[in-house]
């Protein structure tokens, strides 16, 4: 939908960061799933996405009396595995992104998959804010749920702000070791220059409405030349997946542009492009993980931004990372062939 005269789409924000600070969690907290707890060992093994449409990031952000207009359509959230052997995934997830979230377990500090996210981000000049996550393990933690940081922040007793602000303090020096200048969001007057970082809880989710704020407003503010809808289908394939009564299906992010059943499409492929026509485009609700399996909405046509299953025949052998074309009816297949080929 056009909204205040700009058509954008949906931002493509990467969530990252060391093994078990909370990415999952807080996804689940905005979601109001619990995805976290059924996966193995606690560990996330996959990419995962999630579309929060701009309704629900308004009713999540309404108690700070936001008056800027949210003018995208919503948010797809990347989630990524922070466990050290899943490189390849962190890096195909922060090189879809339009910006990110990196998270910082309070109790631990920077961590090294901490410091290998940042350092994706920053070769990818990809901007981000950072949660730093678990404030209600700080010892003696007055939990407001879902509440605005700040209130919840002002509520805690000296000894509470004693512990937080050394631990901030920590971090930030972490940050600084790292080339990084990086401060309360609420207290940055370089926005730009200084990263920002929100304090939050993902089991109890106080800061959750400052985060989804930031990283709108940020987005919408710097971004509105990157966020323009475009017309021509940009999309990745994120994973290929044989599903039960689909058969081999890719799971794509689609950047720009949209995708009708039906259409020709051309895919990198282990021999070779792989040309096929789309059967089904399928999503999980919106809010819900599409990692997990559950019900799929059937889509006729979808726009971008937005993480999408397609069923199609000869999908066995695509390639993860690789791009996906649509063929128009004047386009030469064997010149897209070798652009699906040179990713
Ligand atoms: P990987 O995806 O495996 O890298 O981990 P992750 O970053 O997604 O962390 P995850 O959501 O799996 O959380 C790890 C553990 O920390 C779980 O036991 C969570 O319940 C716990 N946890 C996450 N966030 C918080 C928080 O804000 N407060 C507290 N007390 N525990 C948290
Ligand atoms: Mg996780
Ligand atoms: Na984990």
């Amino acid at each position: 939908p056009v909204q205040n005269g700009q058509n954008l789409r949906s931002p493509i924000c990467c969530i990252m960061g060391h093994v078990d600070a909370g990415k999952t969690k807080l996804l689940d907290c905005i979601r109001g799933t619990r995805v976290q707890e059924g996966e193995a060992g606690g560990i996330t093994q996959q990419i995962g996405a999630t579309y929060f449409p701009a309704e629900n990031i308004r009713e999540r952000t309404k108690e700070l009396k936001a008056d800027a207009k949210l003018n995208v359509p919503g948010l797809l959230v990347i989630d990524t595995p922070g466990h050290e052997s899943f490189t390849k995934l962190r890096s195909r997830g922060s090189g879809l992104c339009d910006l990110a979230i990196l998270v910082v377990d309070l109790m631990h500090g920077l961590e090294p998959q901490t410091i290998e996210s940042l350092n994706l981000l920053k070769s990818g000049n990809t901007d981000f804010v950072i949660a730093l996550n678990k404030v209600d393990r700080l010892y003696g933690w007055e939990t407001y749920p879902n509440a605005p940081i700040r209130k919840a922040i002002r509520q805690q007793s000296k000894d509470v702000m004693i512990e937080f602000n050394m631990r901030l303090t920590q971090v930030i020096t972490q940050f600084k070791e790292q080339g990084l200048n990086t401060e309360l969001y609420y207290k940055n007057k370089e926005m730009g220059e200084t990263y920002n970082i929100v304090p939050t809880s993902a089991i109890s989710g106080e800061g959750i409405p400052d985060l989804l704020l930031l990283l709108v407003q940020w987005a919408q503010k710097t971004m509105i030349k990157r966020l323009t809808y475009s017309e021509k289908v940009q999309c990745t394939i994120l994973e290929v997946k044989v599903d039960e009564g689909h058969g081999t299906t890719i799971d794509v992010v689609l950047v720009n542009g949209v995708l009708h059943e039906g259409d020709q499409i051309v895919v990198g492929g282990m021999q070779g492009p792989i040309v096929t026509s789309i059967r089904a485009l399928l999503t999980p609700h919106p809010m819900r993980e599409f990692r997990v399996k559950g019900t799929y909405l059937h889509h006729k046509e979808i726009k971008a931004a937005q993480c999408i299953k397609i069923a199609a025949q000869g999908l066995d052998h695509a390639i993860p990372g690789a791009s996906l074309y649509v063929v128009g009816s004047n386009d030469d297949i064997e010149v897209i062939g070798k652009s699906t080929m040179a990713y």
